[in-house]
């Protein structure tokens, strides 16, 4: 069951081959990704070796090998965890019946919209990091974004799958317009505020990796307990590849951070842009921004559409099945923080209708620990200096704060005051001009780092941090 066909031409672990009509609808599909692949995803890279992990089992032991492989030899795949005996619905109305291995009838459409709108976030978040490889500050760094992207187009390839074996010929229009739409294009976004931002420096992507992709973690978290056993299946084997996303992100802004401190201590001096490195502020500048966008992606605080996913048992909450209450929560309330006059209040809502929030905070909470392991850094070179997450009514554009300005301590002040302000909580032009600027040429020889970013600890896979991870041709 678990080993992967690596023979068929689309590499999978259920059985494919033994269904014809599904195999033909995804092997035409498969062209067209590869040209949505070469036009869209990472720029200049038909010919390099990549150091890449693959996935050759979904068994936890051993499931992923690392080789050289040309980007577009990737074999992109669809596998499933393996499934889980007797498996149950375990909340909402139909807790403790047998998990669905088909689409109940009356679920249809609002399943279908689940799984697009998470597949839909993968090719965005590619399209996003298309250019980023022309300025790659290390071959280390370079191969972890495209190890990134091809496992983004893999998590397409998971909800296409899905697509197209349980949602007949709307399903496989889904699949299509997954590959029409584009980042950030004004006449056919991609679906969700977030993926239609920039990523255009480095800074930005790792920002991205550590906060967006941890958005991601906490959506398949919620997906994973679903009810529709094999889309539970699918997310469970897509978050095992986003924890090295998260790793990327996270380590990557750890990285700035230390050179920054290097470079402050060295000089004495906060004023470190002189030195070519990305100063303390900004950094926190960027953070701002990354956290409130992506806030926003919870959708609304208060929300019947969450409530009607749980009850159908579609979609869960955050470890659903750890956490000690009757899984149904017709009778239960939940705090919510609402704006209040000129300021906030936590009002008691129907824990059902507070879906969305609670998903946000278990996410904000996650954010929050990273964000003190970066101040780790700062603190261990003695610098007076702390990152902290804005308040979450900062910035907001979805939901019940998206009308007021609130700054990052949370005080509600002005829309006059905010947009006189802006530049000192969000990236000013002249903060994106000046990170972009020290973008220059790729670094490309193996073990050397641009000047704004410390050197890793240790390697991928127990390689040389000064190993070969990316071979041009
Ligand atoms: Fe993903
Ligand atoms: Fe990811």
């Amino acid at each position: 069951m678990s080993a992967i066909n690596y023979a068929d031409k689309i590499p999978n672990n259920v059985n494919l081959s033994e269904d014809r009509k599904l195999q033909r609808a995804l092997e035409s599909w498969q062209p067209h990704y590869i040209d949505w692949w070469r036009e869209m995803g990472p720029e200049g890279t038909s010919t390099s070796e990549v150091y890449l992990r693959t996935a050759i089992s979904a068994e936890p032991d051993g499931w992923a090998q690392f080789g050289h492989v040309k980007m577009e030899d990737y074999r992109w795949g669809i596998f499933l965890a393996p499934p889980e005996k007797d498996r149950k619905v375990n909340f909402g109305a139909h807790k403790g019946e047998a998990a669905w291995q088909d689409v109940p009838g009356e679920y249809r459409s609002m399943l279908r919209r689940l799984i697009t709108v998470q597949g839909d976030t993968e090719p965005a978040s590619v399209e996003q990091q298309r250019l980023l490889g022309q300025c790659c500050p290390s071959l280390y760094d370079l191969r972890n974004l495209f190890q990134v992207n091809v496992e983004e187009g893999r998590h397409l390839w998971a909800m296409v799958y899905l697509l197209h074996a349980y949602f007949g010929r709307d399903g496989r229009e889904e699949a299509e317009e997954m590959l029409s739409r584009r980042s950030g294009d004004a006449d056919k976004p991609r679906i969700l505020g977030a993926f239609n931002e920039k990523t255009a420096d480095w800074l930005a992507f790792f920002m991205f990796t550590f906060i967006t992709d941890r958005d991601g973690k906490y959506q398949l978290c919620a997906l994973a307990e679903s009810g529709f056993d094999p889309l539970s299946r699918s997310c469970r084997f897509m978050l095992t590849e986003e924890a090295h996303h998260m790793f990327v992100g996270e380590s990557g802004v750890g990285r700035i951070i230390e050179r920054a401190c290097q470079v402050m201590t060295e000089n004495r001096t906060e004023d470190v842009r002189k030195f070519g490195v990305i100063d303390l502020p900004t950094i926190q500048r960027y953070l701002n921004f990354h956290y409130s966008v992506t806030s926003d992606l919870y959708g609304a605080e208060v929300s019947t559409n969450a409530a009607t996913s749980y009850n159908m048992g579609l979609k869960g909450r955050f470890e659903e099945t750890k956490i000690g209450d009757d899984h149904q929560l017709e009778h239960t309330s939940y705090s919510v923080l609402h704006p209040v006059g000129g300021g906030f209040q936590s009002v008691e809502v129907p824990a059902l209708n507070a879906l969305n929030e609670r998903l946000r905070l278990d996410w904000a909470e996650d954010v929050a620990k990273g964000v003190e392991r970066w101040n780790k850094i700062i603190a261990k070179h003695g610098i007076d200096f702390r990152l902290a997450l804005p308040h979450l009514a900062f910035n907001r554009a979805i939901g019940h704060f998206s009308d007021i300005a609130v700054d990052p301590q949370g005080k509600v002040i002005s829309t006059e005051e905010f947009a006189r302000r802006r530049d000192e909580w969000l990236p000013s032009q002249a903060d994106l001009a000046y990170v972009l600027s020290l973008m220059g040429g790729a670094v490309h020889k193996p073990g050397q780092f641009a000047n704004w970013i410390a050197p890793p600890p240790r390697g991928i896979n127990n390689q040389a941090v000064d190993f070969e991870y990316v071979r041009f041709a």
